[in-house]
């Protein structure tokens, strides 16, 4: 069975690629060459998760799945949510961002946040969603190198650590993604 992930991006393709089952020949955005972007335009995870896996199925004829996330923080009432891409602005990088979110919670005294992911797996016949959160706090200040996005400033619950400072197994393991596409592939081995 062909199965396209609806990403342009090759550490999250590899990642879930050495996980699938061997009857699966999963396929990225560049191998079937769409190259347009997808417009993002729901207000919610899970309404971008189905617009991207639809718009492949659709226009490409695969069936597909895709994936959203967002960092939902409680002071904030859950901003920057499904925004959290485009917190600082529409071209806003990562640093940007982090900036903005530290400042908006500058004095609050409830730091804590969590990641949540959507995947949504159209199989043509019928779309399956998959949900994960990891649970944590925003930091006052960034800590650590790896990872990208939001990971300097976020700590997840039950380490002294940030997603920056953890080994990316460790973090596979415990983040919202990771949990979702463990999920998903364990759905996709019953198929
Ligand atoms: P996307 O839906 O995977 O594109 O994620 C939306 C935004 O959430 C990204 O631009 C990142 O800023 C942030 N984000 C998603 N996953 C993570 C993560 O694992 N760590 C830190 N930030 C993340």
């Amino acid at each position: 069975m062909k199965l396209v992930f609806a990403t342009h991006n090759k550490n999250k393709f590899n990642e879930v690629q050495r996980l699938l089952p061997k009857h699966i020949e999963l396929l990225s955005l560049d191998d079937i060459k769409s190259f347009e972007a997808i417009p993002e335009t729901a207000d919610t995870l899970e309404g971008n998760a189905r617009i991207k896996a639809d718009y492949v199925t659709q226009n490409f004829g695969y069936p597909c799945f895709a994936d959203d996330t967002g960092l939902l923080v409680r002071a904030l009432n859950g901003a920057p949510g499904v925004f959290s891409a485009r917190y600082a602005g529409p071209n806003a990088n990562a640093n940007a961002n982090m900036k903005k979110l530290l400042e908006a919670l500058k004095g609050k005294q409830d730091r804590s946040a969590q990641f949540e992911t959507v995947i949504a797996l159209n199989l043509k016949t019928e779309t399956k969603l998959f949900r994960a959160s990891a649970p944590g706090k925003i930091i006052t200040e960034r800590k650590g190198v790896e990872g990208f996005g939001y990971d300097p400033i976020f700590m997840p619950d039950g380490f002294d650590k940030t997603f920056a400072e953890l080994p990316i197994e460790v973090k596979n393991k415990i983040s919202h993604r990771g949990k979702a596409i463990s999920q998903l592939l364990t759905y996709l081995n019953t198929l």
